[in-house]
């Protein structure tokens, strides 16, 4: 049974969650790999809304192993609230959760410093919630990691003197209230006892998984063009986000990963700062914000539309090793006259194939468009390729062959079924 790494193509928001639900029905196990619960993951089953932000999508389904690699930055509250909630609906979670003891943690001053700096003027619109910090810490090798809370003396000196350090920028260099050492004690060594059991060797079960013919998915959060070297740098969020990320975060060899899926908005949307070439300022992306309920799952911002960009998405197929495309939110498009499509960045006289490094560059470049003809009729809930529209089916084909890539499933609404499965990723090669 292969290995499946699905991740978002864009900006993040791609809908991501729906689809690694749906495919946890013929997985085993289902990873994380990076971010943290910056991640918002919006899962519909039998008309009740589920939002995770720290778990994997796979926790809705009794029986599927969950796992949390050591590229996740951890806050151990928000574990033990999405825990107690899916437990309240009577989920067996504790018995197939796995937390990597290299999680570095999220404390107290990370999120403390990310609101800090927010306020200042090289503010990027983070989510708030301490990532960034926390990444920091970690390739600084000053971390506290999941398993330090399994040594409580040493976790109660480490932790001191990274509240000491961390609260001198606090004040006098953001002139912010500092965290309070005896608080955040208290409130991770608490909360320490309730995630012990759940600390294990997250590599070792997927090398065990492996070597049983099982199947993971590795679920990505963010998106390929928020990645902290490929996306559209500084304006990323702080890890890697890429395919490869999947085996780094959690810990196998790149070979065990056998097909990686981009999950991609049938149009663009973004939420925070930084350039976004196909961004709508008219009414049409006011049409495709209300349509397609564009507010961020973890912070509730709205998110700015555009149109498709294949540009961005050629880069993601490139540093990814895409092996097909799952265009979610088909639907929204529904009753518009014309279609756009970015083929190309106009930049300084040239047309440019894939969108250049750094942001000030990509601010800088037009999007060539392509103007395809819309579909009167309704697609929502449509689970049937040959039931679409022909216009839908003809827009998708020239994503597909603008992207040079084929699309192997299509989300034409938010519940698990409302699907289009035209190649499972468990599907025989
Ligand atoms: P951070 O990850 O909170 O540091 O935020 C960095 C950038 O990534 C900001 O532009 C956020 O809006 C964006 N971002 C972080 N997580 C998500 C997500 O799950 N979906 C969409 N954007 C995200």
């Amino acid at each position: 049974m292969p290995n499946v790494v699905i991740l978002g193509a864009q900006w993040g928001d791609e809908g991501k969650g729906k689809i690694v639900d749906l495919l946890t029905e013929r997985a085993d196990a289902v990873a994380r790999f990076q971010g943290g619960h910056n991640a918002g993951h919006t899962l519909v089953v039998g008309g009740q809304k589920t939002v995770l932000h720290l778990l994997p999508s796979g926790a809705l389904r009794d029986g599927v192993e969950c796992l949390i690699g050591n590229g996740v930055v951890v806050h151990i509250g928000q574990l033990l609230k999405e825990i107690g909630k899916l437990e309240e609906r009577g989920a067996d979670l504790r018995a197939r959760l796995l937390v990597s003891p290299a999680c570095p943690l999220i404390l107290p001053h990370h999120a403390a410093l990310d609101a800090a700096r927010e306020r200042g003027p090289s503010a990027i619109g983070t989510t708030g919630r301490g990532i960034g910090p926390a990444y920091e810490d970690k390739a600084a090798r000053r971390a506290l990691r999941a398993g330090d809370l399994l040594r409580p003396k040493h976790f109660t000196a480490r932790l001191k003197e990274l509240c000491d350090y961390h609260n001198r920028a606090l004040q006098d260099f953001y002139e912010a209230e500092p965290v309070a050492y005896e608080d955040a004690l208290e409130q991770t060594l608490g909360q320490a006892k309730h995630v012990a059991e759940l600390i294990g060797d997250v590599s070792a079960k997927l090398c065990e998984l492996r070597a049983q013919n099982k199947s993971v998915l590795f679920e990505g959060a963010q998106g390929m063009l928020l990645d902290i070297d490929h996306g559209t740098y500084p304006f990323v969020t702080s890890s890697n986000t890429t395919a490869a990320a999947a085996a780094a975060g959690a810990g196998i060899g790149p070979l065990d990963l056998d097909y990686v899926l981009g999950v991609s908005k049938a149009y663009a949307t973004r939420v925070g700062a930084g350039p976004m070439p196909t961004e709508l300022h008219d009414q049409t992306g006011e049409l495709l914000g209300e349509r397609g309920a564009e507010f961020g799952a973890t912070t509730g911002r709205p998110r700015r539309c555009g149109w498709f960009d294949a540009v961005a998405l050629r880069r993601c197929r490139q540093v990814c090793g895409l092996s097909a495309l799952g265009v979610t939110k088909l639907d929204v498009l529904d009753g518009l006259d014309t279609i756009k499509i970015c083929t190309a960045y106009r930049h300084r006289g040239a047309n440019l194939e894939l969108p250049p490094y750094g942001a000030e560059a990509l601010a800088e470049c037009e999007p060539v468009y392509e103007e395809l003809d819309g579909w009167a009729q309704p697609s929502g809930g449509i689970r049937e390729l040959e039931k679409l529209p022909e216009n839908a089916r003809r827009y998708l084909e020239r994503v597909s062959e603008l992207c040079d890539l084929p699309v192997d499933i299509v989300s034409t609404g938010a519940e698990r079924s409302d699907t289009i499965t035209v190649k499972h990723p468990f599907a025989p090669a």
